[in-house]
């Protein structure tokens, strides 16, 4: 076998394919969550026999697909989603990007997929930030969202996994995954479908744990809910996440998020509202919330508040919960003074409007 290539400094292409800079400021007035691609994007390859290589900076556009490629039919891919902010001298700045070149890894590790080095990851969302600079939203609460992932190239039938892959990182300016004011969500509990199962793939960013979201979506909708939380897999007792975000159930100064049983992903925002929970003394813990707790201690008043949180939607309140037996609202259904605190702190130090206690913000 020929030895790893080590991978090459990625390379500026001057060819791009700008959009005009009027309908780029049109689009960075309301840009939504998803819907709008900056000018370039990155791709490295991975090969069996020449590990990572061919870095490039290229114009954003479609990927080449053969028809059996495997990750089309076994769903060998994996994603990561970060923000880059305009601070107010207009530097950028991205929040925790090496926690996400970490979980990538994990994510590949589980989906047996090869590990990108951190400093690859980090490289490559350094070299598309510098160079779609102008896409960076400078408005209150808007960024830059980077979406790095990886999937097969490779195509075949037989299962197994693939000795071709692409990564790709591309960028989407957005003002939030919800649009407009802070607005408590009301939840449908799935109790039929589950979102994923002790040894399972729960905890790695991979797009089936996405698909297999969507039903309970689709019936959260059908009951007029705005999102689903899903239990555990054993015991149908125990609360999880909420759609694509992890959960925090406020007890007055008690603050708890589920534990990591392995079938919860791993938030970032999880992780560093924690901190930031016992920073402003709050006592912060993980353990497992059971939805019976839930209900309970919401009609006796010592369950405050409920939120969630993720990158695309930073803190969001939750408002009223129904399961297919009862219906009840959490607090006051208003958004709580816990998680506005908590919301605002974070924000602060993501727009570089508050000093940055744990050197969380990477310049980019
Ligand atoms: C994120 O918060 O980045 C997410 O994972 C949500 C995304 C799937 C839209």
């Amino acid at each position: 076998m020929p030895p790893r290539m080590t991978l090459p400094v990625i390379e500026l292409k001057p060819d791009s394919r700008p959009i005009p800079a009027e309908q780029r400021e049109e689009v960075l007035a309301s840009p939504g969550f998803g819907h709008h691609f900056t000018d370039h994007m990155v791709t490295i390859t991975w090969t069996e026999d020449a590990g990572w290589h061919f870095a490039r900076l290229v114009p954003y556009g479609p990927l080449p697909i053969d028809p059996a490629n495997l990750t089309l039919h076994y769903s060998q891919t994996v994603f990561e989603g970060l923000k880059v902010f305009r601070g107010p001298d207009g530097n950028l700045g991205a929040f925790r990007p090496e926690e996400n070149a970490r979980r990538f890894q994990a994510s590949a590790r589980r989906m047996a997929m090869p590990e990108l080095p951190e400093k690859t990851f980090l490289a490559a969302c350094e070299a598309l930030v510098a160079q779609d600079r102008a896409w960076v939203p400078s408005r209150p609460g808007h960024s830059l969202y980077l979406r790095p992932f990886m999937f097969a190239t490779e195509s075949g039938l037989g299962v197994r996994a693939a000795r071709e892959f692409l990564f790709v990182v591309i960028a989407s300016p957005t003002d939030g995954y919800f649009a407009g004011e802070v607005r408590p969500v009301s939840v449908w509990v799935a109790e039929e479908y589950v979102r994923a199962a002790p040894g399972g793939t729960g905890a790695a960013k991979t797009g089936a744990n996405y698909a297999a979201s969507l039903m309970g979506q689709a019936q959260a909708a059908a009951q007029g809910c705005d999102q689903v939380v899903w239990l555990d897999a054993l015991e149908r007792r125990w609360v999880e996440e909420m759609g694509a975000m992890n959960l925090f159930f406020v007890y007055g100064e008690r603050i708890v998020t589920p534990e990591l049983t392995g079938s919860l992903l791993p938030g970032i925002t999880r992780a560093s509202l924690l901190t930031l929970a016992r920073d402003l003394g709050y006592k912060a813990e993980e353990a497992r919330v059971s939805l019976q707790d839930w209900r309970r201690d919401s009609a006796d008043g010592s369950l405050t508040e409920v939120f969630a949180c993720g990158t695309a939607a930073g803190v969001v309140p939750v408002g009223s919960v129904k399961t297919a037996l009862a219906q009840w609202t959490v607090g006051d259904g208003r958004p709580g003074e816990v998680t506005m605190r908590l919301r605002e702190t974070l924000r602060q130090i993501q727009s570089g409007a508050a000093a940055d206690p744990h050197g969380w913000m990477r310049e980019m």
